[in-house]
């Protein structure tokens, strides 16, 4: 089964089983990710699913749309592969997709 690597606050690493049609957000909080809040629901209203991707598979989703984007800015800890992790759709062939989870704030 395809796999996503969850890097976690605490600095543990995590591999969650991925299944197509949920979002990297749903399936770290399937999972039980510590401190994924994910509060809106993946409304795209709350920042609290935001986590940096590995740059070597940042590019392999569509850009951001401009409410994500902003939501992004709100964030003191923004960096180039930011994302809100409900915002990011699972597709098989992202097997190994490594994504840190972003401190609060
Ligand atoms: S869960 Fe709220 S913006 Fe992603």
């Amino acid at each position: 089964m395809p796999k996503l690597i969850v890097a976690t606050r605490a600095g543990d690493e995590l591999t969650i089983d991925a299944r197509p049609g949920r979002s990297v957000m749903e399936l770290m909080r399937d999972y039980g990710v510590p401190d994924l809040l994910a509060l809106c629901g993946g409304s795209r209203s709350c920042a609290t699913c935001h986590v940096w991707v590995d740059a070597e598979f940042a590019g392999r989703f569509p850009a951001p749309v401009e409410d994500e984007d902003e939501l992004l800015d709100s964030s003191s800890h923004r960096k180039p592969t930011s994302r809100l992790s409900c915002q990011l759709q699972w597709s098989d062939d992202l097997d190994g997709l490594r994504v840190t989870l972003a401190p609060d704030g």
